[in-house]
């Protein structure tokens, strides 16, 4: 795909199913990617979840996408070296231009086929049109009770983080 065509107009509908969104990654943990102790960098799978979830943005947008924030990072777990990892995103939450992307990385043992959830973040990317700027995108329609469950949360993570930036931005106005 040439940047030409990711960059041209949408092709998506106004309303998308979250399974059009979904994105399974697999990588293996390599030494170059560790810590001393073998375990896998945080900034590494950091960078893999971006990816993962950038890309279950563009899925439902049809558009170039940037990440505007990151919620609720979370390391439950390190991650070896010699295991595989495996992320898996789709869009839980859409408002006018923005979406909500959830994602979970869970670790596998290579020879006991073991899994263990070990990292999940929500990520927010912005939808950008031919000259960089902010455009709509299409509404997700959950449809699955989890869907659901997880596009309610999503709406509530929105609105705490805009009621956290008006209050910062008050207390601000009022000690000047
Ligand atoms: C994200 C970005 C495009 C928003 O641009 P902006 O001029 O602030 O746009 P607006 O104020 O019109 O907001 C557009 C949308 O972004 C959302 N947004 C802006 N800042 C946000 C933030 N920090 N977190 C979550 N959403 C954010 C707004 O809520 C709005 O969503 P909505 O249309 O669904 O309601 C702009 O801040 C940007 O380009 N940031 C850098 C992105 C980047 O380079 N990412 C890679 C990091 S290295």
């Amino acid at each position: 795909m040439t940047m030409a065509r990711a960059t041209g107009r949408s092709t998506a509908p106004a309303e998308q199913p979250v399974s059009k969104s979904q994105v399974i990654m697999n990588e293996m943990v390599l030494p170059n990617d560790a810590n001393a102790l073998g375990n896998v960098l945080g900034g590494h799978v950091m960078h893999l979840m971006d990816m993962c979830a950038a890309m279950a943005a563009m899925r439902h947008c049809r558009r170039v996408v940037v990440t505007a924030s990151v919620d609720q990072l979370s390391f439950h777990h390190p991650v070896k070296v010699g295991e595989l990892m495996s992320l898996k995103s789709s869009v839980n939450y859409t408002d006018r231009t923005s979406m909500e992307v959830g994602i979970r990385v869970e670790a596998e043992h290579p020879l006991t086929g073991e899994r263990r959830h070990t990292s999940s973040a929500y990520f927010t990317f912005v939808a950008l049109d031919e000259q960089g700027r902010p455009t709509p995108v299409p509404k997700v329609a959950p449809q699955s009770e989890v869907e659901q469950r997880r596009f309610r949360a999503a709406r509530k993570r929105r609105a705490a983080r805009l009621a956290l930036r008006e209050e910062i931005a008050r207390a601000d106005g009022e000690t000047g």
